[in-house]
């Protein structure tokens, strides 16, 4: 049988994501080739939606991942589309009145003048902060009360709640995904931060403040205005015929519902919590206004929510049951598995072969390796970790 063959596409970019395949999509699509024969693929974990995106218009695709954020991208890629009644001009235009009305004498309060020192740096941000415990009457403050003085300033926060509202006036428009996925590629640049929402930076010495503060008086409107410009450019101007489906699913409840498909596996590889780095793009899309984690009756410092979840792939002591139950269920309704982990995962590569080996009796077990710079995207010593990125890749018989 001859190999199937896609082709490589980009697709825009909307998040900065711990784990994205993005950089090694020619390798993880090479693994799907050598098994693919027609049909659904299921991204099952898909985060930033990498795959789902690359091959949006050339399969039918199920793309489900825990967290909602990663729904929004999604859709954004498979089945938003342009019906040319909408610019960015027109939610900024919505978004400037509402921040007129409500934020214009807020933020004079909360600037960052020129010349600052270390201390009255300080004195700001945690002023800025401090709007935690303000009360509000206007409908969409979330990010102003909650986040104000984090990865973002009081001033920034303004402009993301209210561009959030105006998006949700088009919340039918068929481009609303690409929307919300603009203002989440917005908050990335915008932030203090290195791309996720695990901490904030704290000033410690000038030099960070100096940096912290090229981060603080950089514009929302201007960084969600250039890309939904260019997302919108690149959308079709019909909706895909495809079928595509999009879930927020636990995995195993996905893979219950599933017919026979070709899945993509990619699951966190390590101890970290998607849910705490990507909280703040996860109540983004809620908007709910969560509870917050205390700990001792203190509000953390990462603000995160109080109901985020947490993976078994990040728990040492569940992480083999987790792969022990996601093969059984691709095993017994017969469907073919592309499975990425590294060398530095939770469980040993040589371990999760051996368990794949023995669940999967009647299908055929291979392996590819890639030599890939992992991005970690912050954590300290091991920013650009060498690691070799694998396919496990399974067929039936
Ligand atoms: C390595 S990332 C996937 C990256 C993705 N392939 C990409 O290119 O962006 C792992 C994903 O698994 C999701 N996840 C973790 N536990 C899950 C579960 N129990 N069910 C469904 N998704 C889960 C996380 O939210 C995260 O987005």
């Amino acid at each position: 049988m001859t190999k199937y063959k896609f082709s490589r596409n980009d697709s825009v970019q909307f998040i900065k994501y711990m784990g994205s395949k993005t950089k090694i999509l020619p390798f993880v699509i090479d693994g799907i080739e050598d098994i693919y024969e027609g049909g659904i693929i299921c991204d099952l974990f898909s985060g930033s939606c990498s795959l789902s995106g690359a091959l949006a218009t050339q399969a039918q695709i199920i793309s489900n991942d825990i967290q909602s954020y990663s729904a929004v991208i999604a859709k954004a890629y498979l089945t938003d589309w342009n019906d040319e009644t909408i610019t960015s001009k027109i939610i900024i235009d919505i978004a400037e009145k509402y921040h007129y009305e409500h934020y214009s004498s807020l933020i004079k309060k909360y600037q960052y003048p020129e010349n600052l020192n270390l201390v009255s740096f300080n004195k700001i941000e945690k002023l800025n902060q401090d709007l935690i415990n303000q009360s509000f009457s206007s409908k969409w403050h979330l990010f102003t009360k909650y986040y104000s003085g984090t990865w973002w300033s009081a001033e920034q926060c303004t402009w993301i709640d209210s561009l959030r509202k105006a998006i949700e006036d088009f919340k039918d428009n068929p481009a609303y995904n690409t929307m919300l996925g603009s203002l989440m590629y917005a908050m990335a640049y915008n932030s203090q931060g290195t791309g996720h929402y695990a901490q904030y930076r704290d000033a410690k010495t000038i030099s960070s403040m100096n940096d912290i503060l090229i981060y603080r008086r950089k514009n929302i409107k201007d960084y969600f205005t250039r890309k939904f410009d260019d997302a919108l450019e690149k959308l079709p101007l019909k909706a895909n015929i495809l079928n595509h489906e999009v879930l927020t699913l636990d995995y195993l409840d996905c893979l219950r519902n599933l017919k026979k498909a070709t899945i993509y596996a990619d699951p966190p590889y390590c101890f970290v919590h998607y849910s705490r780095f990507y909280h703040a793009i996860e109540t983004l899309v809620l908007y709910d206004y969560p509870i917050l984690q205390h700990k001792n009756s203190t509000i953390v410092k990462g603000r995160y929510r109080d109901d985020r979840h947490q993976s078994p792939f990040s728990i040492r002591s569940k992480v083999k049951g987790a792969f022990s139950e996601m093969f059984k269920l691709i095993s017994d309704n017969q469907s073919s598995l592309v499975l990425s982990y590294s060398d530095t995962g939770m469980i040993a590569f040589e371990e999760l072969l051996t368990l794949a080996n023995t669940i999967f009796l009647n299908h055929t077990i291979t392996y590819k390796s890639l030599d890939h710079l992992h991005m970690t995207m912050g954590r300290k010593d091991d920013r650009d970790r060498n690691v070799k990125e694998k396919l496990i890749i399974v067929k039936p018989n």
